[in-house]
């Protein structure tokens, strides 16, 4: 501990106690927490950018300009196909949260937590039980997708499908690519991401954590809390210390104020070593414990139930086929006429109700004029989506760019 002869107004080099100190005297309260590839590691799920175990380093058989290209629009745009081979991956499937999500859980759950900040699209932290209120994902996720070029959203179902068939996902209605809403460099990060920047205002402490903070805007988020905002960095190496403003100082070597704290190790060690500093270490574990138990029984019934369904997928994915070939087959097919087939085969909502109205005899598709209704009420309530999505777009002031 060195006072940097300032006059600051704590001079103090703080650490992980202090930290824990603060939530426990109810000094922090509104607790954001920014999040990496790091804090998700240990589920089994690698970074982007460890040496040798990192996805950037392991994309070779891609024969991409840079590792990076797989994620750029530009590129993506040309040749979406490595992209889509890696996405088979990507795909959240059945990981468990780890020690680290059960944490930003239980700050919820304490009332203390104003919001987590991740960067990573394995949903990790609403499977840990965090409401979407709770979490800005800012790379955006998996679960929704859509055309490049008239920004139809794609049924979730048939997307994830197409992509494991090792087709490019095209958009039934124009052809266009179809894209998980993930951002990508050179795209605009999601606009929850833009919304909550002000929850930076009142941030009392700052938690990141597994994260190398390469990515802007998202590394910018560090110095958006105030000069006197404690932040703990937990990661396995030093990140952001650059002096040129808003880094990280964690050895008081040029900021008036010690409020940076680093805590050198794994993710969940260093978050179990805080949570039994405050005190919450059993009960951290519990809810670890339990919160697994309570997944593995729900990925057992989604196994079974796939199984179950299996067989329709199989015959469904195969009419799908044939539906690309032709379309004249398939209006004329009575096999897969009703709501839910048509989902399987990924026929869009609005595609549905235009084939309705291409063919003149209704009775033939199966569709029934109650069905069509509803159908038009859910094709008004998508565009009214699509509508807020893109008003907010333009009228955006922040709009930046990743990196
Ligand atoms: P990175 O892979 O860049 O950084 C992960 C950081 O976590 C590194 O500093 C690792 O040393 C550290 N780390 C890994 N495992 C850890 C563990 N178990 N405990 C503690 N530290 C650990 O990942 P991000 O910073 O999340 O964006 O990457 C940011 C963005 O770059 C990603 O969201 C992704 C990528 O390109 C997009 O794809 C848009
Ligand atoms: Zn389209």
């Amino acid at each position: 501990a060195h006072t940097n002869g300032k006059g600051g107004v704590s001079n103090e080099a703080p650490s992980l106690k202090k930290i824990a100190e603060l939530i426990k005297s109810g000094k922090a309260k509104n607790i954001i927490f920014m999040a990496g590839a790091g804090i998700s590691t240990a589920a089994g799920i690698p970074d982007f950018r460890s040496p040798g175990t990192g996805l950037y380093d392991n994309l070779a058989k891609y024969n991409l300009p840079q590792p990076e290209s797989i994620f750029e629009i530009r590129y993506f745009k040309k040749n979406p196909e490595p992209f889509f081979e890696l996405a088979r991956e990507l795909y959240p499937s059945k990981f468990l949260p780890t020690l680290t999500h059960y944490f930003i859980k239980l700050l919820h759950q304490k009332n203390v937590l104003l919001r987590c900040f991740t960067q990573n699209i394995d949903t990790l932290e609403q499977l840990a039980g965090l409401p979407e209120e709770a979490v800005v994902e800012a790379h955006g996720s998996f679960s929704k997708a859509k055309c490049l070029d008239c920004d139809k959203l794609a049924d979730p179902k048939w997307m994830k499908e197409t992509v494991f068939s090792g087709v490019v996902p095209r958009c039934l209605i124009c052809e266009g690519i179809v894209k998980p809403c993930i951002t990508f460099f050179g795209e605009n990060l999601p606009q929850k991401f833009f919304r909550h920047m002000k929850d930076f205002d009142s941030c009392d402490l700052l938690i990141v954590a597994g994260t190398s903070l390469q990515v802007q805007p998202f590394a910018l988020l560090i110095n958006s809390v105030t000069f006197e905002t404690p932040r703990l960095l937990i990661n396995r190496e030093k990140v952001a210390c650059y002096d040129t403003g808003g880094g990280f100082d964690f050895d008081g070597s040029f900021s008036p104020i010690r409020r940076d704290v680093f805590y050198g190790g794994s993710c969940d060690d260093g978050i179990l070593e805080l949570a039994e500093l405050l005190g919450w270490k059993e009960e951290l574990l519990k809810l670890h414990k339990e919160g697994h138990e309570l997944l593995k029984e729900e990925f057992a019934k989604d196994l079974a139930g796939e199984k179950v369904d299996d067989d329709v997928d199989a015959l469904a994915a195969e009419f799908g086929k044939k539906v690309g070939i032709s379309e004249e087959e398939k209006s004329t097919s009575n096999e897969f006429n009703d709501n839910k087939d048509d989902a399987k085969v990924g026929i869009s909502e609005e595609e549905k109700s235009n084939k309705v109205n291409e063919n003149k005899d209704d009775a033939k598709v199966g569709i029934s004029e109650e069905e069509k209704a509803n159908k038009v009420n859910e094709n008004e309530d998508d565009a009214k989506i699509d509508k807020i999505e893109k008003g907010e777009a333009l009228e955006d002031k922040h709009k930046e760019e990743t990196k």
